[in-house]
């Protein structure tokens, strides 16, 4: 089959990454996929179980931030599009060790903007409709209060180690887009859940502790505000923006889904109370619900102004979110290996003996 594009994806190995790899298998067969992760703790191979190596895809281990893997990659496989999920991605972590937020995500992602750039602009073959596209998160919007939404024109007030190196990305690519004409395009997206989510983020993570009847930690009050997506839907708009939307520009994706964490959790405890009966304590999951101390500057709410990508792109969301966490739920019991392969520190091991460890 003729490739009518070769695309870049970065962070192909983590969790929403993984998503996007398999939307793209499944809805562009004729497009050529070079997945570029380093592997790290977030990066699991068994995410992409069932995809092989071939014509269509490879994978190659590498740092965003390593310039001549990366320059060589492109003139290797005369990349024309980029879609850049790799990133360090936990507020908790950027909290505890900022040091890396701000090599790959700052760094990383000027790395490939120069390899871009470089490669877009030299003699060589030219790609036929270069594209460049940013995956970025609302938080570089800051925090909300009780009313209001996020819309592309919301200032930038970036408050965790975190959101700042994703907001400082941000502003690298618009002004890539700006001063050398590089076709960017950005998407800031809420939070996300669905399958292949690293358990540290507070829905897998309710959902191990649950299962294994350990306690159910919830940061300050739990009534912070997180607008929650289901991964398939995000994945669908990154490629709604990636083949209709108009470089140099950024478009809000939300679930319109303003969920409080103690919603979240309870419905989590009571959809494996259904599925699994009680545990034999006989107490239903909502017992192991625990308030621990809040987390540093933790952001009281967000909330997204999906009207752009739904207006000009015709792009909504499918999934609601009681039927998302179902299907989510039933994927974690259905996938126990995964799971136990990621708490257990195996998934790893497969990588170091195919690849060494870094
Ligand atoms: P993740 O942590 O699950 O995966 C990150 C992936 O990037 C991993 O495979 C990891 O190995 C790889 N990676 C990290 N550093 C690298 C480096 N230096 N070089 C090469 N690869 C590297 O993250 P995720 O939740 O899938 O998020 C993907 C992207 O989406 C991130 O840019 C994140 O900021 C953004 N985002 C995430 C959410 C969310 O709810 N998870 C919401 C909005 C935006
Ligand atoms: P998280 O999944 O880390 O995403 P983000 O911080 O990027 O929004 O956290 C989602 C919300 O859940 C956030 O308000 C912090 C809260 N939280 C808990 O209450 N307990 C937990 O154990 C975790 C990981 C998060």
């Amino acid at each position: 089959m003729q490739k009518t594009r070769t695309v870049l994806v970065t962070g192909g190995c983590g969790f929403i990454g993984a998503n996007f790899v398999r939307l793209l298998r499944d809805r562009r067969p004729d497009w050529r996929l070079i997945n570029l992760d380093r592997l790290t703790y977030a990066g699991n191979l068994n995410n992409l179980d069932g995809i092989d190596e071939g014509a269509e895809y490879r994978f190659v281990r590498a740092d965003i931030g390593d310039a001549a893997a990366v320059e060589e990659l492109f003139a290797a496989e005369r990349i024309d599009t980029v879609v850049h999920f790799a990133a360090e991605s936990h507020v908790d972590r950027s909290i505890t060790g900022p040091a890396a937020f701000i090599t790959t995500n700052i760094v990383g992602t000027f790395t490939l903007l120069e390899a871009a750039r470089k490669s877009w602009s030299g003699e060589g073959p030219q790609a036929a409709a270069p594209r460049f596209l940013h995956i970025s998160t609302d938080e570089v919007y800051g925090s909300l209060g009780a009313e209001g939404y996020f819309s592309e024109t919301t200032a930038y007030d970036p408050r965790s180690p975190y959101s700042a190196s994703k907001a400082s990305s941000d502003h690298l690519v618009n002004a890539y887009f700006h001063t050398y004409g590089l076709p960017t395009l950005i998407t800031n997206c809420s939070n996300n859940y669905g399958p292949y989510q690293f358990p540290e983020k507070l829905i897998p993570l309710i959902l191990h502790n649950a299962m294994q009847g350990k306690s159910l930690p919830v940061y300050g009050d739990g009534r912070n505000i997180r607008d929650w997506l289901y991964v398939g839907d995000h994945c669908e708009a990154v490629l709604e923006v990636l083949e209709r939307g108009e470089p140099g520009r950024s478009y809000n994706i939300g679930g319109n889904n303003e969920k409080m964490n103690i919603e979240v959790v309870t419905l989590v405890c009571d959809i494996l109370d259904r599925r699994l009966g009680l545990p034999a304590t006989g107490m239903t999951r909502r017992s192991l619900i625990t308030f621990v101390k809040d987390r540093l500057g933790h952001d009281r709410r967000y909330a997204i102004d999906a009207t752009r990508i739904r207006e000009e792109l015709g792009w909504q969301p499918k999934v609601g979110f009681e039927q998302g966490i179902e299907m989510t739920v039933d994927w974690y019991l259905a996938n126990q290996d995964w799971v136990a392969a990621v708490v257990d520190g195996s998934y790893q091991e497969y990588y170091r003996t195919m690849y060494g460890a870094h």
